[in-house]
């Protein structure tokens, strides 16, 4: 007996059940495994939650939009690590809900900026950021500096991201308040910048070299970092201060 498509081609109920059956298929082959690989769903070496200080800062991140205009997520191809160090992995953003990964780059993708520049930078950046970069069409975010933090605010949010399955603790509550007293938002959003993508060492020519992935070996390192020289050249060419 010869298979002739024109059954199915005639009667558009069956072809819509063909094709959701087809696709359900393809699409839990591809992604039931990933529920149960370390490499997706395990932290990597060092990661920590975010403490209550980063987290409002990534409230304050996610609410101006900065998502609009910055990706998180280097891309696995050279021409993104050079730029921007070690390439993203999965492990790194189990912590993370929602995630910030996007694909719109107004401006340079962030997922490794920590470090990249001092806090004062920051500052001088956020309120205005034409003051240190002078092509830039960022919009200023001055109010950020003048905004207190509700010290109150940020358990709530742990508390729900703890029922998520993020690892935080009673002394993680407990210091919440006294972390975000007299802070505001832009030290919150300076304090989440300065930690992004840190876990995993800055990428070195060694790093490329077949056994010493520095996925595996990343270091715990501290949450804000000192500024730390710029080790990749910015693409519009100006050199932060
Ligand atoms: C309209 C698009 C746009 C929005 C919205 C935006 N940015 Fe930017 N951002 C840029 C552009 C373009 C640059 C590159 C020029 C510069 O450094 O100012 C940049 C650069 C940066 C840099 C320096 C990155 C590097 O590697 O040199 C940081 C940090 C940054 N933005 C943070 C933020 C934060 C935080 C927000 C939200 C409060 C935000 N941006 C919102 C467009 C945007």
């Amino acid at each position: 007996m010869n298979f002739s498509h024109q059954p199915i081609e005639r009667n558009i109920g069956l072809m819509i059940v063909l094709i959701v059956l087809t696709v359900s298929i393809g699409g839990l082959i591809e992604i039931v495994p990933l529920f149960f690989q370390k490499s997706t769903t395990e932290p990597v070496a060092g990661l920590k939650p975010y403490t209550a200080l980063r987290l409002s800062g990534r409230d304050v991140y996610v609410r101006e939009g900065c998502y609009n205009c910055h990706s998180q997520m280097v891309r696995p191809f050279r021409a993104e690590t050079e730029r921007y160090g070690h390439y993203s992995v999965a492990g790194e953003f189990v912590y993370d809900h929602p995630f910030q990964w996007g694909s719109k780059r107004t401006g340079p993708d962030l997922a490794r900026v920590g470090g990249r520049y001092s806090d004062e930078w920051h500052r001088i950046h956020l309120a205005n950021p034409r003051d240190v970069v002078p092509e830039s069409n960022m919009p200023g975010y001055p109010w950020l500096a003048k905004t207190a933090l509700d010290p109150k605010s940020a358990v709530p949010k742990m508390k729900a991201l703890a029922r998520l399955g993020v690892p935080y603790t009673e002394a993680d509550f407990a210091g919440a308040e006294k972390e975000l007293t007299g802070k505001t938002e832009e030290d919150a959003l300076i304090a989440y910048l300065q930690g992004l993508g840190t876990v995993i060492k800055p990428r070195t020519p060694a790093a490329g070299l077949p056994g010493s992935d520095p996925v595996a070996a990343a270091p715990a390192s501290p949450a804000t970092p000192a500024a730390a020289p710029p080790q990749v050249a910015v693409a519009n060419g100006s050199k932060p201060k």
